[in-house]
């Protein structure tokens, strides 16, 4: 068999009972077996401040080398005032920089969110396609994940408990994974 697709996690809440937090969580175990997916917490990112992209802050020397070892991205985000949260958007905003060291170039990415309105992040999740634009990342169009009416697709413990957001997940992943070996594997001669 190939070698796993290593996929990185990112969740852009910091809320100790986020739906987006807990839809991730749902992935990592739903993810297909022919990947691993890691969680990366935004938790203690300061805001981004371009004196200092030279020189960043540990958290984000991190994130930016983790982001570098993976095969594919999956961002969870939720939808703020219609579109991403700050806290996302900042760290997007520190790993693309310097100029010239944008560590989310050319990585293949997956998009899904949780929202308590009916709507389920589709908002949030279309600004955020348009971002991977300029960052020069690759996206998985389909299936679109957007996780509506969340307070009542989880239990009181953050286990996601609806059948079809868990199937719609499990695909996005499997999609995902094939997604990164087809942008992974050489040009035909
Ligand atoms: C500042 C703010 C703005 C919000 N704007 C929206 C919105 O535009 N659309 C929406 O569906 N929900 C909105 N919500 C509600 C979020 O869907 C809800 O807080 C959700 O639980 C956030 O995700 P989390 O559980 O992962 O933290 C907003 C919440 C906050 C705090």
């Amino acid at each position: 068999m190939d070698k796993p697709v290593n996929i990185l996690g990112i969740a852009g809440s910091l809320r100790h009972k986020s739906y987006n937090r807990s839809a991730l969580r749902a992935a990592k175990r739903l993810a297909p077996e022919d990947a691993t997916l890691d969680i990366f917490e935004l938790n203690g990112i300061p805001g981004f401040n371009e004196d200092e992209e030279k020189n960043p802050p540990a958290k984000v020397a991190e994130l930016k080398k983790r982001i570098r070892e993976a095969d594919a991205v999956l961002i969870v985000t939720p939808e703020y005032n219609y579109s991403i949260p700050g806290v996302l958007k900042n760290a997007i905003d520190w790993a693309s920089r310097p100029y010239g060291d944008n560590a989310w170039s050319g990585k293949p990415v997956a998009v899904m969110g949780a929202s308590i309105g009916t709507i389920g992040t589709a908002r949030a999740q279309y600004h955020l396609r348009q971002v991977f634009v300029f960052l020069n990342m690759h996206p998985l169009n389909q299936p679109e994940v957007m996780i509506g009416n969340a307070a009542e697709r989880f239990d009181s413990d953050g286990n996601l408990t609806d059948e079809n957001s868990k199937e719609l997940i499990g695909r996005l992943l499997k999609n995902l994974v094939t997604w990164a070996r087809r942008l992974q594997s050489p040009e035909p001669a």
